[in-house]
């Protein structure tokens, strides 16, 4: 195998798309398409569809040691500010790792714990070598976290140009970075409470990391890099933006699925209020497939610190349909359901 020697900023360029390879931290994928990108679902008559006939979302409830060891001190619920937190803290730490050298060493203590017969160790050890083994799978191998091919496909065709970008709970913005490669020239506001967001999650995403986009002067793909792109980060609640209707584009991914039933219409108004007239909305949650819930069990200390719904397209759509939007686009990627959709 030949390994080329790449420049440490923007390693990627024109000729590399089509390519992929793995990284220690993360997979490059510079393919524009494929058969595994967005399963695009059949026509619904969102108006006939019915809970009844859908039934509800699945509910995540194996809850973090560190969330319960929380609430058992302090005899309250975990707030939901702290429980993001400890979320983007343990998330990050994942995306940071490299999952190989984990297991390698892992793989070393357990040989360890078994020799000396010390099976606490060794069962910690193992347990690292399972969360390890997963992850390196999960996004490393099939990228199904980031999913570049799922989001540009899911992305694609959007009526906008140079768009304002808003995104809600944006923790490491690369859904904005993504978007931004595919209609450059626009702006994103990056919005979350939580400031490690800012200066880790999104501070430290790597520089290197190359999004596949469109030249604007040539309409031919692009490889765009963060720096190169006109961001803003807001560490805000998302309850508390004055915004005006001054968005192309209102994104969130993961965050519908954090609110209960009660909460939701607040949370699709979120959406709404900052639109601009014929605006997307663009919503993504994680699928109630088995590997999902195969993967909140395994990071469950890791992952599980709030409420957290399961869903299929048709439950992320019938919501988005109930409260006032008209769905333009939905289907699944690797790991979420995605629908595009304008206020109706
Ligand atoms: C589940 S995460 C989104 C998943 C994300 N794609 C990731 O990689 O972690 C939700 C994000 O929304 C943020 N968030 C939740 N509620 C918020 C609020 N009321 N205001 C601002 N940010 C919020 C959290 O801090 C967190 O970073």
């Amino acid at each position: 195998m030949t390994t080329i020697a790449r420049p440490t900023t923007h390693p990627y360029s024109e000729a590399d798309i089509g390519t992929t390879h793995l990284t220690p931290t993360y997979r490059v994928d510079l393919r524009p398409d494929g058969k595994d990108v967005f399963y695009q679902s059949p026509a619904i008559d969102w108006a006939a569809l019915s809970w009844a006939a859908i039934g509800r979302p699945y509910r995540v409830e194996r809850w973090s040691k560190e969330k319960q060891r929380w609430e058992k001190e302090h005899d309250e619920a975990l707030p939901v500010k702290t429980s993001w937190e400890m979320f983007n803290r343990s998330f990050q730490q994942m995306f940071d790792d490299d999952a190989l050298a984990e297991r390698r060493t892992a793989l070393r203590a357990l040989g360890k714990g078994l020799g000396t017969l010390h099976l606490g160790a060794a069962l910690e050890a193992f347990e690292e070598i399972v969360q390890e083994t997963y992850w390196n799978q999960a996004h490393r191998i099939e990228d199904a976290i980031w999913d570049p091919r799922g989001k540009r496909a899911l992305f694609e065709g959007l009526d906008v140009q140079k768009p304002e970008i808003l995104f809600l709970g944006a923790a490491d913005g690369y859904e904005a970075m993504q978007l931004m490669a595919q209609y450059p020239g626009g702006h994103a506001v990056l919005v979350d409470y939580d400031d490690y967001c800012r200066t880790h999650r999104f501070g430290q995403f790597p520089e290197a990391y190359p999004f596949l986009g469109v030249n604007p002067a040539s309409g031919a793909p692009k490889v765009w890099y963060k720096d190169e792109m006109a961001i803003d980060f807001e560490v805000a609640d998302i309850r508390e933006l004055s915004y005006g209707r001054q968005f192309d584009i209102v994104v969130s991914i993961g965050l519908i699925e954090h609110f209960p039933d009660d909460y939701k219409p607040w949370a699709f108004e979120q959406h709404r209020k900052f639109l601009k007239p014929g605006g997307y909305a663009i919503m993504t949650t994680p699928r109630a497939q088995v590997r999902s819930k195969i993967f909140y069990t395994i990071f469950a200390d890791a992952m599980n610190f709030a409420y957290r719904e399961l869903m299929d397209v048709r439950h992320l759509g019938l919501y988005a349909h109930e409260n006032g939007f008209e769905i333009l686009r939905h289907g699944r990627i690797k790991a979420h359901n995605g629908i595009i959709a304008k206020v109706r």
